[in-house]
């Protein structure tokens, strides 16, 4: 919910009681929400249950002196706008600490209480802009959700393989990025790029596509130029670029015999060598309407004996060991399907 300046809610910390009376006081008039502790710990705890606009926090205060406290909200608590006070210059906290807590403010208490306002009045804008920037940001994201799936759709109606096989991938590679502990971006690029990571296949025309029975030389050359295709429509989005280099080498292999650009090693991309075995993975064990399903089993022996040749090595002994460890790994995609 948008802050406005009349009801932003501010916490203070402070042990002088005295000052702390007529700091709310003061504040209230401007008819602002306070919130007061004397004693840190609780204060603390308040702001773990509750969300605070603005802290107002004393730099020397027992048990747990400002910077600590600043230290243990900021664990929780990126945007609260923070001012720490102090009763004299000399007592100040560094630059340092300033920057490294993200500390907004500064405010001597033996400076005019006007001035303090005006810290408060620039923390309540600065919360709206905030507010603001994430709203912006949650109609976008919702926009761009719209347009993928707008895109997964346009590929899924030419070709209905290539939807479930894509929501598959996409499934299995973030399954399989989480057991790596690879970071929440990376668990992004993951879902979008096993998503999208066919999707230049919308560039092959339909009687290579949705051609029954075995490829030409001609057609399969043609086949192998969605990649490039599939690269160029995300390279050219703002947005989604960063999917480019992992869709363009899901095809590549580890001794250097894959397509487009024949990389070898670490020369491919991390995340494209996990998409790579996903995409074998859920390709092998898929029905198709010219070949039947491989069991979970077959699947794993295969991309065994591929280790080191097409697949990381790697990569490929960790996908086995997790699926060892707890075979939902995989039977919760593929429930259907024979282990
Ligand atoms: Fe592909
Ligand atoms: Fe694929």
């Amino acid at each position: 919910m948008e802050s406005t300046i009349n009801s932003a809610k501010i916490m203070i910390i402070d042990d002088d009681v005295h000052m702390m009376d007529i700091l709310s006081m003061v504040l209230q008039k401007y008819n602002y929400q306070v919130c007061s502790y004397t004693e840190p710990v609780s204060a603390v705890q308040k702001l773990k249950e509750e969300k605070f606009d603005i802290l107002i926090v004393n730099y020397l205060i027992a048990p747990i002196n400002g910077e600590k406290i600043v230290e243990l909200v900021r664990e929780f608590d990126k945007e609260i706008y923070i001012i720490l006070m102090s009763v004299h210059k000399d007592l100040k906290p560094s630059i340092d600490t300033m920057k490294n807590l993200d500390i907004q403010a500064y405010f001597e208490k033996s400076s005019r209480f006007d001035q303090l306002i005006m810290l408060i009045q620039s923390g309540v804008k600065y919360i709206e802009q905030i507010n603001r920037i994430k709203d912006m940001n949650l109609k976008l994201e919702k926009y761009l959700i719209d347009f993928a799936n707008i895109l997964l759709n346009t590929v899924g109606a030419k070709d209905h393989f290539t939807e479930s096989h894509s929501q598959n991938v996409s499934k299995l590679a973030v399954e399989f990025g989480k057991r790596l502990n690879l970071s929440k971006e990376d668990l992004e690029l993951l879902r979008l790029s096993g998503l999208f990571h066919d999707i230049g296949k919308i560039g092959i025309p339909d009687s290579i596509l949705l051609k029954q029975g075995k490829l030409t030389n001609e057609e399969y050359e043609t086949m192998k130029l969605h990649p490039i295709m599939g690269a160029n429509i995300f390279g050219l989005s703002e947005v989604f670029k960063t999917l480019s280099p992992i869709i363009l080498s899901h095809h590549e292999r580890i001794d250097g015999k894959g397509y487009p650009n024949g990389l070898s090693g670490n020369d491919i991309p991390y995340l494209a060598k996990i998409l790579a075995i996903c995409d074998s993975f859920d390709a092998m064990i898929s029905r198709r309407s010219y070949k039947e399903s491989k069991t979970i089993t077959f699947a794993i022996d295969q991309l065994i004996e591929c280790s080191s040749t097409q697949f990381d090595k790697e990569l490929v002994d960790k996908f086995v060991s997790y699926y060892n460890q707890d075979h939902s790994f995989i039977t919760d995609i593929y429930p259907n399907n024979e282990l």
